[in-house]
């Protein structure tokens, strides 16, 4: 039997995660700092890299900043951090101009002037056309490209199939840690664990809906930046807010492939299967209500109906504007057997992206010295009991460049290099020869947070999830200290913390407010202003 360990690796800055959020904070730092990416797939797998409808951004000048804001806090339903949501906007044009300098290409038009300018397009909740995209696969766009100029820098190593396990520092009496110095990641190629070592940590990890049996995004999304950062002491908030995007394809191999809210921006409209709009009964906004309107709209006509899906029909636009607008969507569904030209998608919803997670500060620190953490892994008050269609990549731009400049100015006061983390410790792990165990408890993870912690939630089901998510964590905790590590044991056990997390968020809150709606409490509470659920880590029972 091989050791798991190899030697450490010593940087002044370590970002784990490889998407919008942590390649742009890696590339603003390679100027002063040597920067480790570690990363558990390839570079660009991310959610990032399959994002469609684009960023939002003030460019227009009928548009303006209070009115991204005031957007933004109405799609929050009453539960955006406004000072949060001010910094972030008001920083929108200098992501946008950030993005152009390392070469995102974005669609452009000529205005009625004659002027070249950013193609805009609109998207639910937004009253302006305000979001810059590169057609229908922005995302692609703008992945490739910061990969592209990480791979160029010199100061930037990059660490592929390298899962971050956990991050290592001093303790202080309460278990906690009181300064993060690294962490151990397990090398999926190779199976052994490496030690890495720098004075700050920035943890940029993505969301958790892979949580969820349905969900638009790629296997990655296991919610490890989250349970890392609770295992070490920070605080997490706002997790009953998980966002089921309305409109994903419905068809069995598509594995809930999304079809963009742009579509509904440029005209789209939702039917039912007898090819007429319901929409317009559930919010006069029609298709183009905030998201958590939309998805528990089409979930209510699902089961009121007993169909399958929903369909969203934007053939009357005509197919030179399809293939304009959606060429990648047309080239995928068509792969599918649909013609979207001709006929209207099958669509249903699934869940799309972790509105809560590790609190932290306009600079991107958490509750822990050294440790920051940027992108759909935090909580920032952005987005309140909802989020706004495209401000999730804005907000990942505008906290890793903040994070980066507050980084900057502590290695400028000095810092020492920390010594390397102990090697990983496999004296009483052996092989499993269960593996079987890890993919059931997968599935039957996932089924169950999707059938009782979904769109429409209840105590009783969310009481039936937890009895089930604390059996499963003694089981998996047991494994853990019994087996050598892989990457699927890792993402289970991150996965089972954070369902932990979003069920006791959603049993504390006793109302319904943007995402989280409940039978029990359907109506806001109004009775005191409205709070995010904030959970504090026990750490003394590690
Ligand atoms: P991600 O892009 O998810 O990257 C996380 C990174 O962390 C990955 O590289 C992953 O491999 C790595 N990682 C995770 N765990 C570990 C670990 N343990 N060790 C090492 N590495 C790890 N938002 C918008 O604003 N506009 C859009 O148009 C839009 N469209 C979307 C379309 C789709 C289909 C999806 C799924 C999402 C969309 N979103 C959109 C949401 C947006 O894409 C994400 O919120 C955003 O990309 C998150 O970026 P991030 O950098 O925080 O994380
Ligand atoms: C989409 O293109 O519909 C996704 C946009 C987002 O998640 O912000």
């Amino acid at each position: 039997m091989t050791s798991q360990t190899s030697s450490p690796h010593s940087f002044d800055v370590l970002v784990v995660g490889s998407g919008a959020a942590g390649l742009n904070l890696a590339l603003e730092l390679a100027a002063f700092a040597r920067v480790a990416v570690i990363t558990k797939s390839a570079l660009k797998e991310s959610n990032t890299y399959y994002a469609q409808g684009g960023i939002a951004a003030v460019l227009d000048e009928r548009d303006s900043v209070e009115s991204h804001i005031q957007d933004t806090l109405v799609a929050g339903a009453g539960l955006c951090d406004e000072d949060a949501v001010r910094f972030v906007v008001e920083h929108g044009r200098e992501a946008i101009d950030t993005l152009a300098h390392y070469g995102v290409e974005f669609t452009r038009r000529t205005s009625a002037s004659g002027q070249d300018e950013y193609h805009l397009t609109r998207e639910g909740g937004h009253s302006h056309r305000r979001v810059v995209h590169a057609a229908d696969a922005t995302g692609r766009a703008m992945e490739t490209t910061l990969e592209q100029r990480v791979r160029e820098s010199a100061n930037i190593q990059v660490f592929e199939h390298h899962n971050a396990v956990d991050l290592w520092g001093a303790r202080g009496k309460t278990g906690a840690f009181e300064r993060v110095t690294g962490l151990y990641a397990l090398n999926t190629k190779t199976g052994r664990v490496s030690a890495f070592s720098a004075p700050f940590v920035v943890l940029a990890t993505g969301g958790v809906s892979k949580v969820y049996l349905y969900t638009s995004n790629p296997d990655i999304c296991t919610g490890d930046g989250i349970a890392m950062a609770w295992r070490a002491g920070c605080r997490v908030a706002n997790m009953e807010f998980t966002q089921f995007h309305p409109t994903c394809l419905y068809h069995p191999r598509a594995k809930t492939f999304l079809i963009t809210e742009a579509v509904r921006g440029e005209g789209g409209l939702l039917k039912g299967p007898d090819g007429k709009r319901f929409m317009d009964r559930f919010d006069e906004r029609g298709e183009l209500a905030p998201r958590d309107v939309v998805a528990r709209a089409i979930d209510y006509e699902m089961k009121r109906l007993g169909a399958d899906c929903m369909y969203l029909d934007i053939r009357h636009k005509g197919q030179a504007f399809i293939e304009e607008h959606f060429p990648m969507i047309l080239e995928k569904t068509r792969a599918y057997g649909f013609d979207m030209t001709k006929e209207p998608l099958p669509v249903v919803p699934a869940a799309h992206y972790t509105c809560g997670g590790v609190m932290v500060d306009t600079h991107g620190r958490t509750d822990v010295q050294g440790l920051y953490a940027v992108g759909e892994v935090t909580y920032t008050g952005l987005h309140g009991a909802n989020r706004m269609a495209s401000n999730s990549l804005l907000e990942c731009l505008v906290y890793s460049s903040a994070a980066a400049r507050d980084i900057r100015a502590r290695m400028a006061d000095g810092v020492d290099a920390p010594p390397p983390p102990p090697p990983w410790d496999e004296s009483r792990v052996t092989d499993s020869d269960e593996e079987v165990v890890i993919s059931h408890n997968w599935e039957e993870l996932r089924r169950f947070m999707w059938d009782y912690v979904g769109i429409v939630r209840t105590d009783k089901r969310l009481a039936r999830a937890q009895r089930r998510i604390d059996l499963l964590q003694a089981e998996i905790f047991e494994y853990y200290g019994h087996f050598r590590i892989t990457g699927d044991l890792l993402e289970l056990r991150n996965l089972a913390v954070c369902a932990d997390l979003i069920v006791r968020s959603a049993l504390a809150r006793k109302e319904s407010r943007g995402l989280h709606y409940t039978l029990d409490y359907p109506d806001l509470d109004s009775s005191h202003p409205p709070a995010p659920t904030i959970l504090a880590p026990d750490c003394t029972k590690r």
